[in-house]
């Protein structure tokens, strides 16, 4: 496995947990426990799904409660009577010329917050509808470009400090997101681009999910089995989605879901939850997201719900130091997905995330897309860094630190144009 071994790290890192406990992550492959994965065609009651019909009405839908009720929690169902979408905005002569750009505001119940402020890039080179992107920012719309005309963030953003001031911070980070989103490059490909900051969906602190959306839907504190924040998030994606099937430029039947790191878990859960995405990629997904969680390599389930405790539901805590006893891996989240196109990307810097546990995952989710008779990832190692492959499933490692960057973009725009862009290539 000369691939893995260049994926390994220093031996094992030690470090320092919020209570002050010690807390080990591995990031040596001979150190990864033995674990075996659950075969995600078999069902609970006994027998293996053997049909397309089969996985349809029994394995799927059973895979999907089984991750819905143990790790990320139920989500209210479809698209809230209040739901509202107003333009508040509209530029003809965004980015250099190529794009319109627009800012939505999407209200979930009449008089009630939260409001979420979508920004969509549209092609100025269009001659109808265009298949769109949509995924979630980390620190605010403003952070996409430096074009001051663009609404700053004064709300929560991940990262948000106590007594800041928000608005020169809002103003400070104009831009700074710009290499994650080269927006230019997408509108130039032929597909629109949906954002909004994730905190106005929910913001990423725990309180015992007391603000965000979960208050309009969810009396009292959540159950075990309810949802998180990242339920949450990937509540709002479908949100977006609903808007953009009012708007009448954007395809919204040719829509890939995108998220970066713990909005790539998002992306993920959205994709599996809301089967309108078509194509659905996760970048830098990491534990939580694509990485297999029982190799619990890097980030662990411990670690994750020790920092991020609002990101899963109640139930997923009995798998602190425990993957072991976890009755599902991630390789079925992401065969949730099939047959539609899934994505997953890696960074060789981004061990926290497992690079070679998330391509696992792609590759375990393979009997469920050979149900479908797709061809699918077309290897069984991880590729060397540079190279994409795969088809209808597909995956790359980047040579560098965990970020998305242009060069990811590049992978992903081809990968969307082969699913959804019939006439873009
Ligand atoms: C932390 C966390 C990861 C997450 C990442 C991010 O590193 O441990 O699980 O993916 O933050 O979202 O930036």
């Amino acid at each position: 496995m000369r691939r893995a071994c260049s994926l390994v790290f220093a031996a094992v890192a030690l470090i320092q947990s919020a209570d002050g406990q010690k807390l080990v992550a591995n990031y040596n492959e001979s150190k990864v426990p033995d674990y075996d994965l659950p075969d995600p065609l078999l069902l609970a009651g006994g027998g293996r799904v053997s049909s397309v019909a089969e996985w349809e009405e029994k394995g799927r839908p059973a895979t999907l409660k089984l991750i819905e009720n143990e790790m990320y929690g139920r989500m209210p169902v479809g698209k809230p009577a209040g739901f509202k979408v107003v333009l508040d905005k509209e530029e003809e002569d965004a980015v250099g010329g190529r794009a319109v750009r627009r800012e939505y505001l999407i209200s979930f119940a009449e008089g009630k917050g939260p409001e979420v402020r979508m920004l969509l890039y549209l092609p100025k080179n269009r001659t109808g509808p265009v298949p769109a992107f949509v995924g979630l920012n980390f620190r605010g719309n403003q952070c996409l470009e430096e074009d001051t005309r663009i609404t700053p963030e004064l709300g929560y953003v991940v990262g948000s400090r106590k007594g800041e001031d928000r608005r020169a911070k809002a103003e400070s980070m104009r831009g700074s997101a710009a290499g994650r989103w080269p927006v230019a490059m997408i509108v130039e490909s032929g597909f629109a681009l949906a954002t909004a900051c994730c905190g106005n969906i929910d913001p990423d602190y725990h309180d015992g999910w007391k603000n965000g959306v979960h208050p309009l839907f969810t009396e009292g504190d959540p159950k075990p089995d309810e949802w998180g924040t990242i339920s949450a998030w990937a509540w709002g994606l479908s949100r977006l989605l609903d808007a953009l099937e009012g708007i009448k430029e954007v395809e919204a039947r040719r829509v890939a879901v995108i998220g970066h790191s713990r909005l790539g878990k998002t992306s993920l859960w959205a994709g599996a939850t809301d089967p309108r995405f078509q194509v659905v990629i996760s970048n830098n997904s990491g534990c939580g997201g694509a990485a297999l969680s029982k190799r619990a390599f890097g980030e662990t389930v411990g670690r994750i719900n020790r920092s991020f405790p609002h990101w899963f539901n109640g139930n997923f805590k009995k798998y602190d130091g425990n993957e072991k006893a976890l009755p599902f891996d991630q390789h079925q989240l992401i065969a949730l997905m099939a047959p539609r196109a899934v994505y997953v990307a890696s960074a060789t810097k981004d061990q926290w995330a497992d690079p070679q546990g998330e391509f696992l995952s792609v590759l375990h989710a393979q009997p469920v897309y050979d149900l479908y008779r797709k061809s699918s990832l077309g290897v069984t190692e991880i590729p060397a860094p540079g190279q994409s492959v795969g088809s209808l499933t597909g995956y790359h490692l980047r040579d560098g630190k965990h970020d998305v960057t242009p060069e990811d973009w590049a992978f992903y725009l081809a990968f969307a144009k082969r699913h959804l862009g019939e006439d873009l290539r």
